[in-house]
């Protein structure tokens, strides 16, 4: 049975939390003008849209793909609140590192990973639309907050995109289903001891044992819906 939608209340302490209370009050006005122009019955849209003025949720698949289509999930964004929980767990010196969204769709967590300062952020994804949506969004997003502007789009099949050798944050927000996450966790690991360097995979979704069983990944942080592993090569 589907969660209950989260009352008004609960929808402002969320936000009141993540947000503090001037930037509510500017989603808050910001909703009010929408409901104006589009009228009550226009679908509510998210927040950290209505703050930013982007659309990171109104595609839920492409039409035309790179790579094999059937092998990955579709498009939903992570939850704003989610995303920052997760990297409060990632406990270390961003700054060498690049952030790497395999299945980057619309953008919002290239978007979101800009707030924090990496050496630089990429997206690969393998919808022709969402990519070119993650590019309009990318030209939009204005954020006094964000620390890392040296940010990447591709259009691109993650199985064949070539891996960078440098120290990488890896994230999968429920990107592919099994055959091909296991796949990617194998090219991963390759990649990694190939060309030894820190690395750690944020993971989003409910395969977290094929992290545990590829070896090398070690886990750090989890919660319910997410994972935090560090590489730790085998000796
Ligand atoms: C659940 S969405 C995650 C969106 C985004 N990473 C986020 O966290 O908000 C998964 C995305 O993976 C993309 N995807 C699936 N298979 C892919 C593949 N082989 N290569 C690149 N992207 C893929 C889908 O098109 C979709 O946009």
């Amino acid at each position: 049975m589907p969660a209950p939608a989260p009352t008004l209340a609960a929808r402002m302490r969320r936000s009141l939390g993540y947000r503090g209370p001037w930037r509510t009050l500017r989603v808050g006005l910001a909703l009010a003008r929408y409901r104006l122009r589009y009228g009550l019955a226009a679908p509510r849209p998210h927040a950290f849209d209505l703050e930013f003025g982007t659309d990171t949720v109104s595609l839920t698949r492409a039409t035309e793909h790179r790579g094999d289509a059937a092998l990955g999930n579709g498009h939903e964004p992570i939850d704003t609140v989610d995303f920052a929980n997760l990297m409060a767990g990632l406990n270390t010196d961003l700054r060498p590192f690049t952030f790497v969204d395999f299945g980057s769709g619309q953008g919002r967590a290239l978007l979101l990973a800009s707030n924090y300062p990496f050496e630089r952020i990429v997206g690969v994804e393998h919808g022709l639309e969402l990519h070119q949506s993650a590019l309009a969004n990318l030209a939009r997003y204005r954020n006094p907050r964000q620390r890392c502007r040296a940010i990447e789009c591709v259009w691109a099949d993650a199985a064949s995109w070539e891996i960078p050798a440098v120290p990488v944050v890896f994230y999968f927000c429920e990107p592919f289903r099994e055959p091909m996450l296991r796949r990617m966790a194998a090219r991963v690991r390759a990649s990694l001891r190939a060309a030894p360097r820190p690395a750690y995979v944020l993971y989003v979704g409910e395969l977290r044992r094929v992290w545990e069983e590829a070896g090398g990944f070690e886990r750090v942080a989890s919660s319910y819906w997410t994972c935090i592993f560090r590489w730790r090569p085998p000796a």
